[in-house]
């Protein structure tokens, strides 16, 4: 397997720019791909402020932090990834698109570069399949924010080799990463496997009128210690997102306990779609985006 000095990561946007940044903060060449120039800019510009923002802290001097931006190049179109050592997708989560991606980084990259996808619900093995090197395609989930979360989830497809796994588990590690390898293509892998079953659970407590959203993410944070409770993490993360991925674990697993709760539905039929419309479960004050009390 050849040895990683340059990585491309395709897909300039929230995850794209995080893994490029980890990448040229740990010294490798990356060219930061998107579908036009002016998005692969933007990408490097977000970069740039998160690196400014690290030496503010204190956490990176001011030489390292050009030195990383040095290492970055923005480009338009993944012909721009073919010199790569080690390519990481990061586009839209769309299986036809990143089907796509893959058909044409097949063509373009050497026979021994690894093709990762950060994809955070699709499966490895179709996109795997999409190529003519399904034994070097493999999943390297991230978290985000990238630069700040430490897990990353490395996962075999159907026909993925192990050297190529263990490339991957590599790279994480020089990114400063923990991974953890998932030995087989499954829905959710680990951490959204373990996380979506607390949510919908969460939810049923609440419909049940056990108790009420507050003391339900109150109990999780103060009785398994859990930075944030699973309805403000619904949230977060957004309730029509949850609602896909909870949908798409239905319909894979086939078993009542991954069936949508009806809080769900009801939540994104009206339009309560979570932090980023200021209401899901709770409301949120428009001007700071902090949560505002219950009625
Ligand atoms: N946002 C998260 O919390 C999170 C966490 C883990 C994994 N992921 C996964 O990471 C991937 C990217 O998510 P994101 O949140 O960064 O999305 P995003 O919308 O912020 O960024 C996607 C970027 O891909 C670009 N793009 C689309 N088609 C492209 C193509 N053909 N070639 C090059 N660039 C293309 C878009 O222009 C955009 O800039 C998805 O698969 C998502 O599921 C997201």
């Amino acid at each position: 397997m050849r040895e990683v000095r340059s990585v491309a990561v395709i897909g300039a946007g929230t995850m794209g720019s995080g893994i490029a940044q980890l990448a040229a903060a740990s010294g490798f060449g990356v060219t930061l791909v998107d579908v036009d120039l002016g998005l692969a800019e933007r990408g490097c510009a977000n970069i740039e402020r998160r690196l400014a923002r690290a030496v503010e802290r204190g956490q990176l001097t001011a030489e390292e932090r050009e030195q990383a931006l040095a290492r970055v190049r923005p480009a338009a179109g993944v012909d721009a990834a073919a010199q790569a050592d080690f390519v990481v997708e990061a586009v839209v989560e769309d299986l036809e698109v990143k089907k796509a991606t893959f058909r044409a980084l097949d063509a373009l990259v050497g026979e021994d570069v690894v093709l990762a996808t950060n994809t955070s619900s699709m499966s490895i093995t179709e996109i795997g399949a999409a190529t003519r090197r399904p034994e070097r395609v493999v999943g390297m989930h991230f978290f985000n924010p990238a630069p700040v979360m430490r897990l990353v989830e490395v996962i075999h497809g159907y026909a993925t080799h192990p050297d190529t796994v263990a490339a991957a588990m590599d790279l994480a590690r020089r990114l400063g990463r923990t991974p953890i390898e998932v030995r087989k293509d499954s829905p959710g892998f680990i951490v959204n496997r373990i996380l979506i079953p607390l949510i919908i659970e969460a939810c049923k407590v609440v419909e049940e009128g056990l108790a009420t959203a507050e003391d339900v993410d109150t109990a999780i944070t103060l009785g398994l210690n859990h930075p944030m409770g699973p309805l403000t993490l619904l949230d977060f993360t957004g309730v029509d997102v949850n609602q896909y991925v909870m949908d798409y674990f239905f319909s894979e697993f086939r078993q009542p306990q991954y069936a949508t709760p009806r809080l769900i539905r009801e939540l994104v039929r009206a339009g309560r779609l979570g932090r980023k419309v200021g209401h899901g479960v709770y409301d949120y004050d428009p001007a700071t985006g902090r949560r505002l009390p219950p009625a």
